[in-house]
């Protein structure tokens, strides 16, 4: 399945019916839901994002960047030189309860491979420590991999230490501290988790 058109919307059969989860990519429709489940989980410092950020992901989800003024593309660290290929909001449920939410984008980097990027995750506070973000991170590694990509970057803040050390169990390696990346003057670490198969 590989490489399959699109690549971004297969969901794990298994563990769907063991764990009744399953991962569901968001619709313009799901716009409000989205924007709701962001404003809980990160404040404007942490860098939430913008209900008009989301609906141009929804709707564009090829030209992610047009939105951005080169300013925030700067500002965010964004290389302008990379192809992006597809880009989905995903909406984590379990028992049909939507728990979480989180970003992919599929893009080719400079050297031409297909990189999977983990934009964002979250889970709801009330549905925290269930080991949901850890099942969700596996999903969207899988999708990333069914897209034909050769490796996940993602960004995560350096003083989230235990989520730094869950990432590295993951095989996620620390490519480069970025100083002051996030609002608040936080330091990010770029990391980067090699695919086999
Ligand atoms: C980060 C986040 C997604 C984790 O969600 P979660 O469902 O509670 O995480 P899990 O239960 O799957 O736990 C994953 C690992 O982190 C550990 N962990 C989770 N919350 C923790 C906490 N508050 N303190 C210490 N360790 C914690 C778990 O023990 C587990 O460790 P393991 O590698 O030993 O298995 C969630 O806290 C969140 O949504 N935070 C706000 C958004 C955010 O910061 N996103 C990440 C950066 S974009």
């Amino acid at each position: 399945m590989r490489g399959e058109k699109n690549g971004l919307v297969g969901i794990d059969r298994v563990m769907e019916e063991r764990f009744n989860q399953k991962v569901q990519k968001a619709g313009i429709g799901d716009l409000p839901l989205i924007v709701e489940i962001e404003n809980k989980l990160f404040t404007e410092e942490e860098g939430r994002f913008e209900e008009k950020a989301y609906r141009w992901l929804l709707e564009n989800p090829r030209d992610v960047r047009a939105y951005l003024s080169p300013e925030e593309i700067e500002d965010y660290d964004i290389d302008p030189d990379e192809e992006i290929i597809d880009a989905s909001v995903l909406l984590y449920c379990v028992h049909d309860i939507v728990v979480g939410h989180g970003t992919i984008i599929v893009s080719k980097d400079a050297d031409g491979k297909t990189m999977g990027r983990i934009y964002s995750i979250g889970i709801l506070k009330e549905y925290r420590r269930n080991l949901f973000a850890a099942l969700f991170m596996g999903k969207m590694e899988q999708l990333l991999w069914m897209a034909g990509c050769e490796y996940v970057a993602l960004e995560t803040h350096a003083s989230y230490t235990w989520w730094v050390d869950h990432l590295k169990t993951r095989k996620y390696r620390i490519m480069e501290i970025v100083k002051d990346y996030y609002t608040e003057g936080e330091d990010a670490l770029k990391m980067r988790k090699e695919l086999y198969g």
